[in-house]
């Protein structure tokens, strides 16, 4: 039973307890409904406090209030006027109603930013003249992967090794060899049968698909510990899995798709940043303390600033590891689908990165969610009506592939 101050009772809350005065005079008994004159009486009395009934209208409009706060908080990440219709309004149904459920604590982008920003006036360079070549080729270390991994990437990226080369150097390195096969045991690729072998791997996923997958993990332990003052690293992986993942759910929904293609193009999508942060710091929190004071996304500051984004970055570096050059495309245009030769897988990225953000799981950076237009729904070939299931089993697989990651 509640118990209330004398100045929050109000006339009609019923009394729970009897009710006595400091020297024990008995008041009111446990029942009574309390007019203006008990409450003056008790105020007489020098009754501090007392307990009442549950009011459940008063509870009611308390749980209300409270919800009309978080929905006013989500909505400042969404574009102005944008939640009334689909398919902005199934993303808005999956931030508001689904994400409170699987989530204690919601890190809002604009709260995680406010860790970094000092508040001062922001103030641009002029825009750089630098190529998207010579940034990456100036962080040259960064890019080329430490030695222990650059050994295992000639394997897979060599088109003449076989399964049995492949099983060979993967299995010297004991935590690339557990990661792949709890990935390739996941359940967001859906093998039924229980794989405990790289070979096994190898011959149910298939020698191309082993490949982009154990590339991604290097590239992620390779870049895991670079030292990142400005952004919250652990945040940003947890963004880049959080993508992956979604992007596996969600193009297991066209047939035909190859979901780890779309694991890997999730969980690289945005490493092009890493680069960006590495090679300029002090610029890059500009670019994303400017798309917090303009309201635009990170990569649209990036292009202003730089004239090209992290998506440029990403193509390049994904170039240079040998991916496929579809996985190379997507990278490039995960934030201008429209524009991409592979616009279908394009879309499908896109629209990844939009259900992470939404969900708030992890952060990339970005404070505002990106608009979504039917256009792009329309490309994707997917129904926003699936975009709840989709999340409802993101929920129930991320924690276990943020374990195998991080
Ligand atoms: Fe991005
Ligand atoms: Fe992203």
């Amino acid at each position: 039973m509640p118990q209330k101050k004398i100045t929050e009772v109000v006339v009609g809350d019923i009394l729970s307890e009897d009710v006595r005065a400091s020297n024990g005079r008995f008041l009111f008994k446990k029942g009574t409904i309390l007019t203006q004159k008990h409450i003056l009486v008790l105020k007489t009395w020098g009754v501090s406090r007392v307990f009442v009934e549950e009011n459940p209208k008063e509870e009611k409009k308390i749980e209300k209030k409270q919800g009309n706060e978080k929905q006013d908080r989500f909505i400042k990440c969404f574009p102005p006027n944008s939640t009334k219709l689909s398919p902005m309004k199934d993303l808005y149904f999956i931030a508001t109603k689904l994400v409170p459920k699987h989530l204690k604590t919601i890190n809002l982008p604009l709260d995680i930013l406010k860790k970094t920003d000092t508040g001062k006036k922001v103030i641009l360079p002029p825009r750089l003249k630098i190529s998207p070549e010579k940034l990456v080729d100036s962080q040259k270390e960064l890019c080329s992967l430490p030695s222990i991994y650059q050994k295992m990437m000639d394997v897979l990226n060599d088109p003449n090794a076989s399964a049995a080369n492949i099983g060979e150097v993967v299995s010297k390195d004991p935590s690339l060899t557990a990661k792949l096969l709890r990935i390739a045991n996941s359940p967001h690729l859906g093998l039924i049968s229980k794989v405990q072998t790289v070979s096994r791997a190898i011959s149910i996923l298939g020698i191309d698909h082993l490949k982009l997958l154990a590339k991604g993990v290097i590239i992620i332990e390779g870049f895991k510990k670079i030292p990142v003052e400005i952004m919250d690293m652990k945040q940003f992986w947890k963004h880049s899995i959080a993508v992956g993942l979604m992007a596996s759910l969600l193009s297991s929904h066209r047939v035909g798709m190859v979901t780890e293609k779309f694991f890997v193009a999730g969980l690289l999508h945005d490493i092009g940043k890493l680069v960006m942060l590495v090679a300029m710091p002090g610029i890059y929190l500009n670019i994303m303390l400017c798309a917090k004071d303009e309201k635009v996304c990170l990569h649209e500051a990036e292009k202003r600033i730089l004239g090209f984004d992290h998506g440029d970055i990403g193509a390049i570096l994904s170039e240079k590891w040998y991916f496929p050059s579809s996985l190379t495309e997507m990278i490039k245009t995960h934030h201008d689908p429209e524009k991409s030769d592979m616009s279908e897988d394009a879309a499908i990225l896109y629209i990844s990165d939009i259900l992470a953000q939404v969900s708030f799981y992890g952060f990339g950076g970005n404070i505002f969610i990106p608009y979504l237009s039917k256009d792009v729904v329309e490309i994707s070939g997917i129904d926003p009506s699936c975009y709840d299931i989709v999340a409802t089993t993101f929920f129930k697989q991320i924690k276990m592939l943020e374990k195998i990651f991080l």
